[in-house]
């Protein structure tokens, strides 16, 4: 069984998170039973998505229960009432809380004034429910991940540190090519490099020395949610990390693409790249239903409202 909540690849085991890409494994392969008939999860946003609120809604309803999803406007979290007390009153009424946040501690609140769990949908901090949808991508694709290496190469954010907090645990060796002024804490990868698991998190700037040997180059966008006025700005930094043919030449020939998307086509990456038979962005996409419908079913099953 796992923990109440998922606030970071860090709340999982290096077991338990391989027990979540097993489960999704199987419940994809074979599909799951009504496991959570009745029960409701509310998704709070703070920020736009597609993939997250239509993923966690078909996982429930996969799985015989239902979703509630609760757009910015809707709630207004920390204005039209404060964060503990959306924890409170959903904790009467629904058994589970999926949230998109800006800051992490908005997160962290949630869980500690609800009595329910509570799963961190992305955060400025972390985008776990990514990382685990990514490492089943590549479970589908490379069997064993131990020692299995691959390159993230953009902006040192939410999805670089799950991503890197989830290689160490699964045993891959990540690379991160950075703009220098951008890239991931030290704290981090003392976070990252003190896990067990196995694996590995290097950081540079050379984006082309990273990807030499990567089987899979993975990119996200240049100024994520709530950054969006920092993009002029960043362009000039961010340019020789665009994912696009000439970087692409320098990893080998049968190396993958990921992207968390949505994606900055001409941005952090090219079109030609992101629609070329190397990407599997939509594999992704279409996997952070399977990776959430296989955590919902292992943290919701005995939750009751109210308890
Ligand atoms: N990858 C992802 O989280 O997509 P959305 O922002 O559309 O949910
Ligand atoms: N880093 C991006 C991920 C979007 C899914 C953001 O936070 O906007």
């Amino acid at each position: 069984m796992l923990g109440r909540d998922l606030t970071s690849i860090l709340d999982l085991s290096t077991e338990e998170l391989a027990h979540v890409l097993d489960v999704s494994l199987g419940m994809k392969r074979d599909g799951a039973g009504p496991m959570l008939a009745g029960k409701t999860l509310a998704l709070v946003f703070e920020k736009p998505s597609l993939r997250t609120r239509v993923s966690f809604e078909m996982a429930m309803r996969r799985l015989g229960g239902g979703a509630i999803a609760l757009p910015p406007h809707e709630i207004q979290m920390g204005d039209r009432e404060p964060v503990r007390d959306v924890a409170r009153v959903l904790s009467r009424m629904v058994h589970g809380i999926a949230a998109r946040t800006y800051a992490h501690e908005t997160i962290l609140e949630l869980v500690e004034h609800a009595s329910i769990p509570v799963v961190n949908a992305l955060s400025e901090d972390e985008h776990p429910c990514q990382a685990l949808a990514d490492l089943l991508t590549l479970r589908e694709r490379f069997g064993d991940l131990r020692g299995v290496r691959w390159t993230y190469v953009g902006d040192g954010n939410n999805v670089a540190r799950s991503l890197a907090y989830a290689s160490v645990k699964a045993g891959l060796h990540l690379t991160i090519a950075t703009p220098p002024d951008f890239a991931l804490l030290d704290a981090d990868l003392e976070t990252a490099g003190a896990l067990d698991g196995g694996g590995t998190v290097t950081q540079t700037t050379d984006a082309h020395a990273a990807v030499r040997e990567a089987a899979v180059v993975y990119t996200d966008v240049w100024a994520s949610m709530g950054h969006e006025h920092e993009l002029e700005g960043r362009k000039e930094h961010f340019q020789p990390y665009q994912l696009n043919g000439a970087l692409m030449a320098s990893a080998p020939a049968d190396a993958l693409v990921m992207h968390d998307l949505p994606a900055h086509r001409g941005e952090e990456i090219s079109d030609e790249v992101i629609e070329s038979d190397r990407s599997i962005v939509f594999d992704q996409a279409e996997n952070r239903m399977h990776a959430q419908q296989a955590l919902l079913a292992l943290i919701l099953a005995e939750t009751t409202p109210g308890a």
